[in-house]
């Protein structure tokens, strides 16, 4: 039976009493040892939400127990039990990477000795080792970013917390840090993931929430919310510069999809995937790529916004 780490009842954030609510009535579980998601795009309230859940902002009304806690009331106790990578980057520059994190690790709690060894382990892991003696603003974004990643892992909190941990990364420092953070999980931590990307939250999350202004469109393993676009797949077209103009009237008729810069998306049911790919052929010479793809969670997404893409 899965254990809640987080019961979050009826919570909103309202950031001014003119503007919409950032968070819009979110109610959900979040279980121990799981790695759970929050997947939407821009302004969705995604880190408004992380920002509550550790503490950094009070929920205008509804009530967030961890552990069992109220921690609304006592916003004091997520400080023992909770680390977070945030999403901006305000660390203090002058300081060395390293001693950043045995820092970190003695302020949780740790011998020097072991805030070192683990502060020695993520770098070496995180390939940071030429760094050493670089001042945190002299780092790459990338760099930067695997510190503050780091920062969160060191002394093993039970709860770990990520906004957009991979954004700026590179894909095999991607993938090292996708490992530790499900060995984090395995290790009985309880892991929220916040993402724009795709493939992120089909490859590491156990549950996604689905997030959209401010409310909760779907929560459930990436698997299941997948079932529900399963009849269809996806024509993916990036169209040459002023292609998309000359093919306006074909895209019209196919309520096709904007998904960025020259780029469309026409949801197709299966048995009419080889009749769409033969419609797009005549029209190759307007098209630098199009692809066909099986649905993810994007066409979830997709499918509950009516058509708005959680863009990347
Ligand atoms: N401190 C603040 N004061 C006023 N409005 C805010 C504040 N922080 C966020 N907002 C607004 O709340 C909404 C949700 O923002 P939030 O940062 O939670 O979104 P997000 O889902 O994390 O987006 P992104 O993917 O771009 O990081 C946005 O409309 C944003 O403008
Ligand atoms: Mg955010």
């Amino acid at each position: 039976m899965a254990v809640p780490a987080y019961e979050v009842r009826n919570l909103v954030k309202r950031y001014a009493p003119d503007l919409p609510p950032a968070n819009d009535g979110l109610s959900l579980d979040i279980y121990q040892g799981e790695i759970f998601g929050l997947l939407g795009p821009n302004g969705a309230g995604k880190t408004t939400l992380v920002r509550q859940l550790t503490g950094l902002t009070r929920p205008t009304s509804g009530t967030i127990r961890l552990f069992g806690h109220d921690v609304v009331a006592d916003p004091s106790l997520i400080h023992h039990w909770v680390a977070l990578q945030p999403q901006g980057l305000a660390l203090p520059s002058q300081e060395m990477p390293r001693e950043l994190l045995v820092l970190t690790g003695q302020l949780r709690g740790m011998t020097v000795a072991a805030a070192r060894k683990q502060a020695d382990e993520l770098i070496e892991a995180f390939n940071l080792g030429g760094k050493l003696k670089v001042p945190f603003h002299r780092l790459s974004g990338g760099q930067r970013r695997l510190i503050s990643i780091a920062l969160a892992l060191m002394g093993d909190r039970p709860v770990l917390v990520f906004d957009e941990p991979t954004n700026d990364l590179d894909p095999e420092v991607r993938r090292v840090v996708w490992q530790r953070i499900q060995e984090g999980a395995r290790g009985g931590r309880t892991v929220i993931l916040v993402t724009h990307n795709v493939v992120e939250a089909e490859t590491v999350l156990d549950r996604v929430a689905i997030v959209r202004r401010g409310q909760i469109l779907a929560l459930g393993t990436p698997g299941e919310l997948k079932g529900r676009v399963a009849g269809n797949v996806r024509l993916e077209l990036l169209f040459r510069p002023g292609g998309d103009e000359q093919a306006a009237g074909w895209l019209l008729e196919r309520s096709a999809i904007p998904m960025g810069a020259r780029r469309y998306a026409v949801i197709v049911p299966r048995p009419q995937a080889a009749e769409a790919i033969s419609d797009v052929l005549p029209r190759l010479e307007l098209l630098d790529d199009f692809r066909i793809v099986t649905p993810n969670l994007e066409d979830v997404y997709l499918e509950l916004s009516g058509g708005e893409s959680i863009g990347s």
